[in-house]
């Protein structure tokens, strides 16, 4: 797929995961590239680019951080993640412009992977936390963490046409986080809270906020309202964060009497290679072999997966417990989390 291709492709993607804003503004791209005007010059030598690297997320991530950041003159007046107004044509024209006159400050975040921490999909933990069989204090554990933000999912406040679960003053708002079936009563308490990540995000710094809200498509205002809401919580609750791949974390987890411990990942299992895959599972079921009545072990998971072998890919929400050897699909979701659908 050459480079034009893949902008049209992110256009489409965008248009339907709904930024409007994105979806145009990959199309003006991809016609600029092809009209030899300066978005040729900003993506020169990335014409080899695989797809998956995501170069259109690339380039606009790069392009977002120079507006927080206040260096991308006009263009600002445009993106409503700094209170501007998302207009077609002379946001286009902005963008068109600051690729003229800058193209080096852009150039520098194209070889960085995108990198988001998805608040919404704490929907998808929160509905595994509901439904575990025991009460017992949750030690909670998650892989390809990024910014760790999940786990502080227990106090994001969760609203449905039902009632609500969380603390009222909280920050972070799903609403509606989810339909369907689900007992909403007080979560069990999390007394540990640990993440890994082989590129984990610091956002107790300016830098590592930046990180995480520049990749935050600007019109999804919503999106950057809960992750602005999540960086407040974690100024203040602790947790633990280390750069360290998956395999590590799972295969040096330890089950506590008195305790249930939880691993919970989303959005992170495409990213392993098939080796490490085969490791973290290994960990789990033999986790799972020791978990007793004491010390159970619970596997929450939100990742594209099929039902069944030959079923389309879903964001599916699965739950794993162990001594009572449950394995299930709690629910189906979507790309950012919210809502999620409990079955
Ligand atoms: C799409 S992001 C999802 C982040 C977060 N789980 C969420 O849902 O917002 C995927 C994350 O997986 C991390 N990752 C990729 N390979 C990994 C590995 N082998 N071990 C741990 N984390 C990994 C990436 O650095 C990135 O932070």
């Amino acid at each position: 797929m050459d480079v034009g291709e893949a902008l049209r492709r992110q256009a489409l993607a965008c248009a339907n995961l709904g930024s409007p804003m994105y979806a145009a503004l990959c199309e003006r791209l991809a016609d600029d590239l092809a009209a030899g005007g300066p978005t040729s010059v900003v993506l020169a030598g990335h014409e080899d680019d695989p797809g998956p690297s995501a170069l259109a997320l690339r380039l606009l991530g790069s392009v977002h951080r120079l507006v927080l950041e206040r260096r991308a003159g006009a263009l600002a007046a445009y993106y409503p993640s700094v209170g501007g107004t998302w207009e077609p044509e002379a946001g286009w024209l902005a963008l068109r412009a600051l690729l003229a006159e800058e193209p080096d400050p852009v150039r520098e975040w194209l070889d960085r992977p995108p990198q988001t921490n998805e608040v919404g999909r704490a929907t998808a933990l929160m509905a595994g936390l509901l439904s575990l069989p025991w009460a017992h204090p949750v030690r909670l554990f998650e892989i390809g963490s990024s910014g760790g933000l999940n786990l502080l999912a227990d106090h994001f406040r969760y609203v449905t046409p039902d009632g609500s679960v969380g603390p009222a003053e909280s920050p972070v708002v799903l609403d509606p986080a989810w339909t369907g079936a689900l007992p909403l009563r007080e979560p069990p308490p999390v007394v540990e809270r640990l993440g890994s990540d082989v590129m984990p995000v610091d956002v107790r710094t300016t830098e590592g906020r930046l990180t995480l809200t520049a990749y935050v498509w600007p019109d999804q205002t919503h999106r950057l309202e809960r992750l602005r809401g999540a960086f407040a919580l974690a100024d203040r609750i602790p947790y633990a964060l280390r750069r360290e791949p998956a395999g590590d974390l799972v295969a040096g987890l330890e089950l506590v009497d008195g305790a249930t411990t939880v691993l919970w990942h989303s959005v992170m299992w495409q990213y392993l290679g098939r080796d490490e895959q085969d490791r973290v599972r290994a960990s789990i079921d033999a986790l799972g072999a020791r978990a007793t009545a004491a010390a159970p072990f619970a596997h929450v998971y939100l990742e594209p997966s099929r039902r069944t072998p030959d079923a389309e890919h879903e964001f599916l929400v699965w739950l794993e417990t162990w001594p009572t050897g449950e394995r299930r699909v709690l629910g189906a979701s979507v790309g950012h989390g919210v809502p999620t659908h409990v079955e």
